[in-house]
């Protein structure tokens, strides 16, 4: 019996020893250890035999089965060191390398543009005015001249907003002068800049585009102070202090003249060609850019936000803020939609 148990335990060593896996290792404890394993099998043939016997040959088969268990629970850690080096091997990382850095963005150019628009105005007084961009009609439109069956409607496409009577996505910020003209009292001077929209999509026209608007109404505000803040602005968006403007009549019903406002093309400095003769691209040769509406503030808008048009005058114009940033001589992109494509290749130049 005692040689029995000496070659089970040998034959078992010799077994673990080979073992590769978790698996063939269970089996082996299945094999001698578990409940219908060799040893126990010997525990119940322990009842045959004398009572010394009983107690010799019982202890070493406890002993030895003892020191199986040991080397099984070995055998184990064993395997799984090495499973740990094959993943160490595998899985392995320098953490000494540098990483990579993430990339760090910037505002958005027309943001950016927006304030370097601010501080403009700003150096001249104007304090920022903002308004929703959801508008009522009553100040997109009515309380700006626009009344319901006015031909000027047609000149703006505007999106009506479903299921909300009478709201538009705002077609310009004229309607922010109005909402601040109604909340203050004289002198105004403020610039709107924020968000439009109107049913308009090609290179030069975004269904959403912003603009910049500006205000001022006073006792003697005249045409020559609009030029004035006009030409000083452009001089310092394009920085060229040689930049010239000039006004032709227009159109549009919160004004009265209306005007269109053009500055000499800060490219060609308005000769229409470069000085080795190459045609200018920007002002197609023509060396103006029309750059903004603009006009003295109509007598009935005055009146309906409750200034006495007989004792005061004012002056507003407007513009795209793209339409100029992209006229900027440094920047000259030929496609506004670009702006909102997040194409990194474009953005990076900036
Ligand atoms: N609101 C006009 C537009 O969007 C621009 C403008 C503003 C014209 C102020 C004149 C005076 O077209």
């Amino acid at each position: 019996m005692k040689s029995k148990i000496e070659s089970l335990k040998s034959q078992a060593l010799t077994a673990l020893k080979a073992a590769k896996s978790d698996s063939e290792v269970r089996d082996l404890e299945v094999k001698y250890l578990g409940r219908s394993g060799q040893f126990n099998e010997i525990m119940k043939s322990l009842k045959d035999l004398s009572d010394e016997d009983k107690r010799t040959v019982g202890k070493l088969a406890n002993v030895t089965k003892g020191e199986l268990e040991t080397a099984i629970l070995k055998k184990y850690s064993e395997l799984e060191m090495v499973a740990f080096d094959v993943i160490a091997d595998k899985e392995w990382m320098d953490v000494t390398v540098p990483g990579t850095k993430p990339g760090v963005g910037h505002r958005h150019l027309i943001s950016k543009f927006i304030d370097d628009l601010e501080v403009v105005f700003g150096r001249m007084g104007f304090a920022v005015a903002e308004g929703p961009d959801i508008e009522t009609e009553h100040y997109n439109f009515d309380q700006l001249n626009m009344p319901e069956d006015h031909p000027s409607r047609d000149m703006q496409d505007t999106f009506w907003v479903k299921n909300l009577k009478r709201m538009v996505l705002r077609t310009h910020t004229s309607g922010v002068q109005i909402r601040h003209m109604e909340a203050h009292e004289l002198p105004v001077r403020v610039i709107s800049l924020g968000k439009t929209f109107r049913k308009d999509s090609d290179a030069t026209h975004s269904p959403m585009f912003h603009q910049c608007e500006g205000l001022m109404v006073d006792t003697d505000v005249s045409i020559a102070n609009l030029k004035a803040v006009m030409t000083d602005a452009l001089q310092q968006i394009f920085e060229d202090p040689a930049i010239k403007t000039r006004f032709r009549t227009s159109y549009f019903p919160f004004v009265e003249p209306g005007l269109e406002v053009d500055c000499t093309c800060p490219i060609c400095h308005g000769e229409g060609k470069l000085p080795d003769g190459v045609p200018c691209r920007l002002c197609k040769q023509c060396g103006w850019l029309e750059i903004a509406g603009a006009g003295m503030v109509h007598p009935q808008v005055l009146e309906n936000v409750g200034y006495d048009p007989t004792k005061y005058t004012g002056f507003a114009f407007g513009w795209g803020v793209e339409r100029v940033y992209m006229m900027k001589p440094n920047v000259n992109i030929p496609d506004l939609r670009i702006l909102y494509s997040s194409e990194l290749s474009f953005i990076k130049q900036f």
